[in-house]
């Protein structure tokens, strides 16, 4: 099997330990993705599906039924096309919706494909419409319509491609078309990691980096890494640096806790953003109802970067919750940031403990 991320988007540069976006330091991500199933932990649900599914398409000698994964980011979604790809036995080529910028850059991925290959597009609810047009007969029929000439006497001919597989990645399901939707025969939800699943990955890594691990110590990074392998992966490399300089090389619960909390991460994995975010709610909006956007305008953030890459994790806690009226902090929450709970806060009739 060959991996082609030649036409993969770029990686963030930048970003807080926290976020669960690919940035330039996780690059040796790679080394640490398991290659099969087998050794995938967690998700089992879609693991279960997917088992089934490659199973029975092996077996008809046909490619696997188009997958869209939705879910957070970090949770594996690249990671788990390429573990399909290793076993169904085929190639997998990565790209991404922004940059399949024309309508012929599609085309081109998609007649350079062979038979059975894998095409994975993450973030595919940016691809614009033109490129998605051309996308519909390719996951239908196999086929794409060219047109040839301008004008009136401009002709369609149809070319036909090699059956392939798509896997789409977005997290934002619901902003993916209708029509692009219905193409695709399977969907898998990814949710976020259980701790205990989050330490068994942290483990295993630290297996792969040679980097000696108490179980307490994967416990505590796994606590604190926000349902996400990416940041969990990313702060065992930062502990690691901790454990190296500070410790005897042997990462502990206490050297977990002493570099995390140096690094502003705290137990729960929350950081300075998230806690701008529910001050700001508690602060200004007596603990909410209040809107998405008011609420980034009022921190200085992006109201995306807020909904997927914030609130999901805030929301699993049961630190927010979300009204029709807007976003609410939890009695929860309270407790955690250390402020007192005013009486009949507006949208206390809300919340759920
Ligand atoms: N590394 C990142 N995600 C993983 C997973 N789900 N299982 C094992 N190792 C991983």
């Amino acid at each position: 099997m060959s991996i082609d991320f030649s036409n993969n988007a770029p990686f963030v540069e930048e970003e807080p330990l926290v976020s669960p976006t690919l940035t330039r330091e996780d690059e040796n991500e790679y080394s640490l993705r398991p290659q099969r199933l087998r050794e995938y932990i967690g998700q089992e649900k879609a693991k279960g599906n997917l088992e089934i599914f490659i199973q029975a398409a092996k077996m008809r000698s046909e490619p696997l039924d188009h997958v869209l994964l939705h879910g957070p980011p970090g949770l594996g979604k690249t990671t788990l096309s390429c573990i399909i790809a290793n076993e169904m036995g085929v190639n997998v080529r990565v790209t991404s919706g922004p940059a399949i910028e024309k309508a012929g850059d599609l085309a081109a991925l998609l007649t350079n494909l062979n038979e059975n290959d894998i095409l994975f597009v993450d973030e595919i609810h940016r691809l614009n419409r033109s490129v998605e047009e051309v996308l519909y007969p390719a996951m239908e029929d196999f086929a794409i319509d060219i047109i040839i000439g301008k004008g009136p006497s401009a002709n369609s001919i149809r070319l036909d491609l090699p059956k392939f597989t798509l896997i789409g990645a977005t997290t934002r399901a619901g902003q993916l078309s209708a029509p692009l939707r219905d193409r695709f025969g399977v969907t898998l939800r990814l949710e976020l990691y259980t701790p205990e699943e989050l330490a068994l990955i942290v483990t295993r890594s630290a297996g792969i980096l040679d980097a000696p691990i108490e179980p307490d110590g994967a416990m505590e990074i796994a606590r604190r890494s926000r349902g996400t392998p990416r940041i969990a992966n990313r702060m065992l490399r930062r502990v690691r640096d901790f454990a190296q300089v500070v410790g005897d090389g042997v990462i502990t619960k206490a050297l977990s806790d002493k570099a995390l909390t140096a690094l502003e991460v705290d137990y729960l994995g929350l950081d300075n953003i998230d806690r701008r975010m529910l001050r700001a709610i508690i602060e200004y909006y007596g603990g909410g109802p209040v809107g998405l956007e008011t609420l980034a305008a009022t921190i200085n953030e992006e109201s995306v970067t807020l909904e997927d890459v914030y609130e999901p994790y805030l929301l699993q806690i049961g630190f927010l919750t979300r009204t029709p009226r807007g976003r609410c902090v939890t009695p929860k929450a309270y407790q955690h940031l250390g402020i007192a709970l005013a009486n009949g806060a507006a949208g206390m009739d809300q919340l759920t403990f």
